[in-house]
């Protein structure tokens, strides 16, 4: 009898136990006396080497078939691994054509070749070790909020409210309805940050980590129509410091939980795939800065002729000046705070300061991919937030979210994490296609 064991498994087990793997080939090479297999079932990046006598071989055993294999674990020749299985028997359960299959043997194919195959990239080791990071980086950003005393909310997908006001929404309504099914026009969320106030004025510390949508018209490598955000929100925050510092050690947790758990995921990445961001990353790990907007516009503006966009006093910071700054300060995260006022949405808190009115928001830039996350503390003040919703027109559309200032109000604020910006960053991956496993961008809704 022998026992079934996903591959991983099969690397911590005795020698001489009697087992059952099934995966995918990923090489096979028959000769005289041997047939030589390596098998991945997506346990870990390690295929499994089988050896064979000739007689277990069989044509159909090629490059990406699935098969099962039974035998027995026996010590391995080879120095680069513990153990091989010597089978006893091999079962071709689903097969390949190897000249149909886009992926060669012993190719290293690139990341914008293998795009081009959103249904089979994850068969290529690249791609899944790139999911099995992005599995074990969720898992990393929960155990931190858990770790720190949060409440995870699942804020709702389909919402009537534009959290950000900047109208990039898609609306949903069933197939051909001519009129509204929840009575109101609904959108699929940009933000859970509106709900996520609401609980916080409950729980004090909340987050979210979930799917968020914007209709971006952008072709850009650092936008998606879906992406992941992780939103946190916290009651009885006073300061920017306060915030920022939330922002930095999720950062910095996540990411040496990630490094500490998928050491040869990430190798390979940092060997093969982006080769030099480990020496990198590891430096962008020691420290950040902290920047105002108005030091940042001062820094722009002493090298203006460098950019296609303004960048003046009041205008918003487009991602060649983000990048720009990141460099400039060494390339470390930099914290940049105190927009002007009219550029943030209706909940940014006024710093009622001079005739540069800003207010308390903040961005994290980060080398490589620019804004990695954004917050600010929230207006708390009753009567400064109804002057702003009525000035806006949306005091009726917001009258719940007064409430929550109306009864118990306690200062507050929060921020959002891209979620696949972060992955960009921890790999060093150029384009966000390329680390999300289904990408949805305008003009591709590919499967
Ligand atoms: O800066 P944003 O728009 O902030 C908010 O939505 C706040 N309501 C969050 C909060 O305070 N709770 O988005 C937050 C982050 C950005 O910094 C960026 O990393 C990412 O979300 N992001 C995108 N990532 C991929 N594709 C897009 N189209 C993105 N838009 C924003
Ligand atoms: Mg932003």
């Amino acid at each position: 009898t022998h026992k079934k064991l996903r591959i991983s498994e099969a690397f911590s087990s005795q020698l001489g136990a009697n087992v059952t793997v099934q995966g995918w080939v990923r090489s096979a090479r028959a000769q005289k006396v041997n047939v030589f297999l390596h098998v991945n079932d997506g346990s870990s990046l390690q295929s499994l080497q089988v050896v064979a006598g000739a007689e277990l071989n069989d044509p159909l055993l090629t490059f990406g078939s699935a098969v099962e294999v039974s035998g027995i674990l026996q010590e391995s020749p080879h120095e680069k691994q513990p153990l091989e299985l010597q089978a006893d028997s091999i079962r071709v359960i689903g097969e390949c054509d190897p000249v149909d299959f886009p992926f060669k043997v012993k190719k290293r194919h690139g990341l914008e070749y293998i795009r081009q195959f959103p249904h089979l990239r994850c068969r290529t080791n690249a791609f899944s070790s790139l999911l099995r990071i992005r599995s074990e980086a969720t898992s990393a950003i929960h155990s931190y909020f858990k770790d720190n005393g949060f409440v995870q909310i699942h804020t709702p997908i389909i919402t009537s409210n534009d959290c950000e006001g900047a109208g990039e929404l898609f609306q949903v309504e069933p197939a051909g309805a001519d009129e509204h099914f929840f009575s109101v026009p609904a959108f699929l969320t940009v933000s859970g940050q509106l709900h996520l106030e609401a609980t916080a004025g409950a729980f004090s510390k909340v987050y979210t980590f979930g799917p968020t949508f914007r209709a971006e018209n952008s072709q850009s490598r650092r936008h998606l129509a879906e992406f992941y955000m992780v939103e946190a929100e916290i009651s009885f925050t006073q300061s920017m410091e306060d915030l920022t510092k939330v922002m930095e050690d999720m950062f910095r947790s996540a990411t040496e939980h990630v490094l500490a758990r998928c050491v040869e995921d990430v190798d390979l990445f940092h060997r093969h795939v982006t080769p030099g961001h480990r020496v990198f990353l590891s430096f962008v790990l020691l420290s950040s800065l902290r920047i105002t907007y108005t030091e940042a516009v001062d820094i722009l503006t002493r090298s203006s002729e460098q950019f296609a966009f303004p960048s003046d006093w009041g205008c918003d910071l487009k991602t060649e000046h983000e990048k720009y700054l990141v460099k400039h300060c060494g390339n470390v995260p930099v914290f940049v705070t105190d927009y002007p006022y009219d550029l943030k949405p209706f909940y940014a808190r006024d710093n009622q300061d001079g005739p540069r009115h800003t207010a308390a928001a903040v961005d994290l830039l980060v080398p490589g991919v620019g804004e990695l996350c954004g917050g600010s503390l929230r207006e708390e003040r009753l009567s400064v937030l109804r002057a702003r919703l009525e000035q806006l027109g949306l005091e009726d559309a917001y009258s719940w979210y007064l409430d929550l200032r109306r009864f118990g109000s306690a200062p507050h604020g929060g921020f959002g994490l891209g979620f696949e910006r972060y992955l960009q960053c921890l790999l060093g991956v150029d384009n966000i296609k390329d680390v999300i496993p289904f990408p949805r961008f305008s003009r591709s809704c590919l499967l």
